[in-house]
């Protein structure tokens, strides 16, 4: 089974995600740190970010994986060219640096074959922004999930707090959460956008237990 879980940035897809699969016993992929790795690898290299074919050819040159821990769905790593990337991918560099890496059609072809593979090999619960509408069009359960902008901002303060990543300010968040979604929505390729048969959950100001709950439940009824 696929669940896919898409939305803007900030929304609560990586949390939920991780606690979706821990219920149900199924794996986690996180796609948005795929894009992010080869963000980070075109930065080192110098790649121009409007050269399509050169962040092509680096997408498909350079495997991404994720290093697991015995018996948690979600990965502990991530390492692309064999260079563990865990932490270089949550900089502020990369945040400004992925959504023009992303929308490259390249990228997106490369990214997308590797993320079918990984995805088929199991029941996953797989989040990004095109999951439900080009990754996985045939999922069986389809979450569309947001949040206002000023929560999904103090989350991913908080988040950054968490991984201690170094303090973010605030305003500087909640411009770069409005940039990358208008930039994710307005892409030519795969924009940020529901699939018609996407449930849509706005988890402002809602446990997030519950949002987690009410997709175990949408998984049950369609297994
Ligand atoms: O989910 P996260 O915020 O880590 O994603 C980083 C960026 O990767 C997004 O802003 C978007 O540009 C890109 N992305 C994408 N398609 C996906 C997942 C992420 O374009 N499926």
């Amino acid at each position: 089974m696929i669940i896919a879980i898409d939305g803007p940035s900030g929304a609560g897809k990586s949390t939920v995600a991780k606690a979706v699969a821990k219920k149900l016993g199924f794996s986690c992929l996180d796609t948005g740190a795929m894009y992010r790795a080869v963000a980070w690898r075109a930065l080192q290299d110098g790649v121009p970010f409007d050269d399509d074919a050169a962040l092509g050819q680096l997408a498909r040159m350079h495997d991404i994986a994720f290093g697991h821990e015995p018996g948690d769905p979600a990965p502990k790593s991530v390492s692309i060219g064999g260079e563990d990337v865990t932490r270089a991918i949550r900089t502020a560099e990369i945040d400004r640096a992925v959504s023009p890496v992303s929308a490259a059609p390249s990228v997106r072809e490369a990214l997308v074959g590797q993320q079918r593979r990984i995805g088929r090999a199991g029941d996953y619960v797989v989040e990004g922004r095109d999951i439900g509408t080009v990754v996985f069009p045939e999922a069986e359960v389809k979450v569309f999930l947001t949040a206002s902008d000023e929560e999904r901002a103090h989350r991913r303060v908080r988040q950054n707090a968490d991984r201690s990543i170094g303090s973010i300010d605030f305003d500087e968040v909640l411009a770069d959460l409005r940039r990358r979604d208008e930039h994710d929505s307005s892409r030519a390729t795969s924009p940020l956008k529901p699939a018609d048969d996407a449930v849509r959950l706005d988890s402002t100001g809602r446990y997030i237990e519950d949002v987690i709950d009410e997709i175990v439940e949408l998984a049950r009824e369609r297994a």
